[in-house]
């Protein structure tokens, strides 16, 4: 195997197939790469006797790496880098401590007689900092060992940065208190989906806590109830609840509000009037994401058929994701006609915030009726193929959070409704928090 950097002779890889990474197969890759996995561990990719080699590449198409078939079906496959996988900034992407298995064991030296890892999946506590001072006593050199990921965040906000900066302080304290021992500080990627079983070349693990590892994300210490300790100090229990209350309402968890109906339903007023309100001195920022707007930047050149449609909405929610993601409010108002869509985009939404479905449900005579851009008319005239509501169907959804038909409801009460919607459900998500 070569190792990244040394690239001697590279191999021409014109014309074999490639196959892109996700962000779990880089982290892997890099394992594999740095000698910490057997090339067995690259899951995701499969060389046989059609395909007997494979070129692997990041999002970028960038080469990496190539992958060919050992000389029998018993044998492992053979990885060579081609090229190194683009870094990420902050301190866990450091190539100082992004070190490879040989590297390690360099810096730990050959007469080294005790190794001791010590591994920081979580944020250390100070009984953690206690723990590992006396686990490394008998220790001639120590690994300080991170654990982070390329996909997914860590959970919390503390991240991967700080969690590498919280290790980086513990290795300090541990070295002041053993100042003559070798402290090498070292990173390594954990892919999510497994724990890999890592070859320690003889490093005795102390803290066996892989099982934050595998699940991706770091354990968050329980925030309010040590908020709540401190407070009960101060204020009488009534007081404490109200100042956590407040605290929970402070922005972190966002949401997206996505609106669903037929043209001239009245989604965009709604929609429009709602942002507004939302941002005029609430304490989250507000993206509107409005049908007709999208179709001029986001969406420009996409057509109304059935996959265009559903192209459209996949980045209206991938854009609203990123939104509810940094704590922000998404508000969007496609037609979004097809029910397999709007699962997939709440699919895409939870799991950065709320995901709110707002269904106008203004029936078509209605909006036909208003015709307000006279689109309606032009359809039924047949100039405007796939129209929705006259020549292209719209699936009323039946898992809308909310309902509401301007035949009979002012926007004003529309807007109340969703918000009030709105606001029990971000009520609900802050409690659920951590
Ligand atoms: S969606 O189906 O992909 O969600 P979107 O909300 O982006 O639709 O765009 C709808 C707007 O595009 C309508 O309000 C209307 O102004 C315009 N439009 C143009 N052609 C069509 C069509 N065939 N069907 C529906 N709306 C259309």
């Amino acid at each position: 195997m070569t190792a990244p950097g040394e690239a001697p002779d590279r191999p021409d890889v014109a014309g074999v197939p490639r196959v892109v990474l996700d962000p779990d197969a880089l982290d892997r890759l890099e394992l594999v790469l740095g000698g910490w996995l057997p090339a067995s561990a690259l899951t995701a990719v499969t060389v046989s006797g059609s395909t007997p080699e494979l070129v692997l590449t990041d999002a970028e198409n960038t080469p990496l790496a190539l992958v060919a078939a050992g000389r029998t079906a018993h044998d492992p496959p053979t990885v060579t880098a081609l090229g190194s996988p683009s870094r990420g900034s902050g301190p866990h992407w450091d190539p100082s401590v992004r070190l490879t298995a040989a590297e390690v064991r360099e810096r730990i030296g050959t007469d080294a007689r005790e190794v001791v890892a010590v591994e920081v999946d979580v944020l250390p506590t100070l009984a953690d900092q206690a723990v590992a001072v006396e686990a490394t006593g008998g220790a001639d050199a120590i690994v300080i060992v991170v654990g982070v990921r390329r996909g997914g965040t860590a959970a919390g906000g503390v991240g991967w940065a700080g969690l590498t900066r919280a290790a980086w302080g513990m290795a300090e304290a541990i070295q002041a208190a053993r100042p003559q021992r070798r402290v090498v500080r070292l990173v390594v990627p954990l892919p999510a989906g497994h724990a890999p079983e890592l070859d320690r070349g003889g490093i005795t693990s102390h803290r066996g806590q892989v099982s934050a590892w595998r699940d991706g994300g770091l354990e968050v210490p329980d925030l309010d109830a040590i908020l709540e300790r401190g407070l009960a100090a101060h204020y009488p229990p009534p007081s404490a609840r109200e100042l956590l209350r407040a605290r929970r309402s402070v922005p972190g968890h966002g949401a997206v509000v996505f609106f669903t109906g037929l043209s001239g339903s009245g989604k965009s007023t709604i929609a429009r009037a709602l942002a507004d309100e939302l941002a005029d001195g609430g304490p989250r920022r507000v993206t509107l994401l409005d049908g007709d707007e999208v179709r001029q930047h986001l969406s420009r050149g996409l057509g109304f058929d059935a996959e265009s449609r559903d192209i459209n909405i996949d980045r209206i929610a991938y854009v609203a994701s990123l939104v509810a993601e940094h704590g922000g409010i998404a508000v969007a108002a496609p037609i979004a006609p097809f029910d397999a869509g709007r699962r997939a985009a709440r699919a895409l939404v939870e799991p950065h915030g709320t995901f709110l479905l707002v269904h106008v449900s203004t029936p078509l005579e209605v909006c036909e009726a208003r015709d307000r851009k006279g689109l309606y008319a032009r359809a039924r005239a047949g100039e405007i193929p796939e129209f929705t509501g006259i020549s292209s169907p719209y699936q009323a959804p039946t898992d809308a959070d909310v309902t509401v038909d301007t035949t009979d409801t002012s926007v004003e009460d529309a807007v109340r409704q969703v918000r009030e919607a709105l606001e029990r459900r971000l009520d609900e998500g802050a409690a659920a928090a951590p």
